[in-house]
């Protein structure tokens, strides 16, 4: 007979019925969990592993938008795209901390993306070809993580839900200034109409993957929901991502790659079969370009290795002077 993990029930050995009862009257009360707060050890295993993987998608996400800075076509597209990749960097710190709170360490964190055993977003594993990739990942991409940040920003772990309200409110800079920028390449040259069209054809399937597997296949979601971390489903965001997306999609004279779209008798726009062994598949590593975002990683950390080296110089130094 096989027992159910503390993954499925919630509960860690050591752990009594009183102290979860407590804890689940608070989340049900509203009341946000604070770091020092008695918790589960499965919801902090659970916290960790969501807020890692969400600071290791900000970091990685700097990447296929950064190869352009140097190739934005002009100067107000290029100080855009700055802002916005250094904003990542900044989610990326957030995020960070917010795990750190929970007993983290940085190091832990980051051996276990270049190592490979931690995820990032899947999205970051395709690769950007045009320019016009820039502004759909910010229409897209940036639009389906507001849908599931703005969400995250109500949930039960103080720390988490705060970083997520500055997050967010970057979030929707860097969306409107990708719509703005598609709607303008759709209403432009033919060339740029093609462009825009070509990086839709490409972004549209994994934006919709991005928000993870469908419920029936989301073995988090369980425990995520019934202590107020995720307070919609999967499906459920991606069908608000739909709703919203779709139309104006359509309005900027765009064809949205499904031929099955339609709307049913609610309004809500009905979406063809998801890939879901490329979804798999980009996540295991088998395809796109997570050798080469985990290299440059993997680079950038050896290449920081004298900062962190001086920093830890400067800091002992500073110890013997005040025990002097
Ligand atoms: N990319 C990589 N892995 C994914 C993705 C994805 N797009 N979606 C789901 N997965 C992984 C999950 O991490 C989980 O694996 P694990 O248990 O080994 O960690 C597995 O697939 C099964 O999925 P779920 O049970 O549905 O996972 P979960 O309940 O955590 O939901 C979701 C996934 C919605 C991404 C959630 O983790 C979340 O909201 N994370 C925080 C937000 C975030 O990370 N956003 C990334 C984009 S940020 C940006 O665009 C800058």
């Amino acid at each position: 007979m096989t027992h159910p993990t503390p993954a499925q029930t919630g509960i860690t050995p050591g752990e009594t019925a009183e102290q979860h009862a407590h804890f689940e009257a608070r989340i049900a009360r509203g009341e946000k969990i604070e770091a020092g707060d008695w918790m589960p050890a499965e919801y902090r295993r659970q916290l960790i592993r969501m807020i890692s993987q969400h600071a290791h998608s900000e970091v990685v996400g700097m990447l296929p938008e950064g190869e352009w800075i140097t190739r934005a076509p002009s100067l107000k597209r290029k100080t855009i795209l700055m802002a916005k990749v250094q904003d990542e960097a900044g989610h990326g710190q957030y995020l960070y901390h917010a795990a750190e709170t929970l007993g983290a360490t940085r190091e832990d964190m980051l051996q276990a993306l270049l190592s490979g055993k931690a995820k990032y977003s899947s999205i970051f594993n395709y690769p950007t070809h045009t320019w016009a990739d820039v502004g759909m990942i910010g229409w897209l991409v940036d639009g389906a993580a507001i849908k599931n940040q703005t969400m995250l920003a109500g949930c039960s772990y103080g720390p988490y839900s705060r970083a997520m309200v500055r997050i967010c409110s970057e979030e929707t800079f860097h969306h409107k200034q990708g719509k703005e920028m598609i709607v303008a390449y759709a209403q432009g040259t033919p060339e740029q109409r093609a462009m825009a069209q070509d990086a839709l054809n490409r972004w549209w399937w994994p934006a919709m993957m991005m928000l993870g597997p469908h419920d029936a296949d989301s073995p988090n979601s369980g425990v995520l929901t019934k202590w107020g971390i995720k307070l919609k489903s999967n499906d459920e965001v991606r069908q608000e991502f739909i709703n919203e997306h779709v139309p104006e999609l359509m309005e900027a004279g765009l064809t949205i790659p499904d031929p099955d779209l339609h709307q049913d008798e609610h309004g809500n726009w009905r979406h063809g079969p998801i890939h879901w062994d490329e979804f798999w598949a980009v996540i295991r590593g088998e395809q796109g370009l997570n050798k080469e975002r985990l290299g440059a990683r993997q680079a950038a950390h050896d290449d920081g290795a004298w900062v962190r080296d001086a920093l830890q110089a400067y800091t002992d130094r500073q110890r013997a002077v005040a025990a002097d």
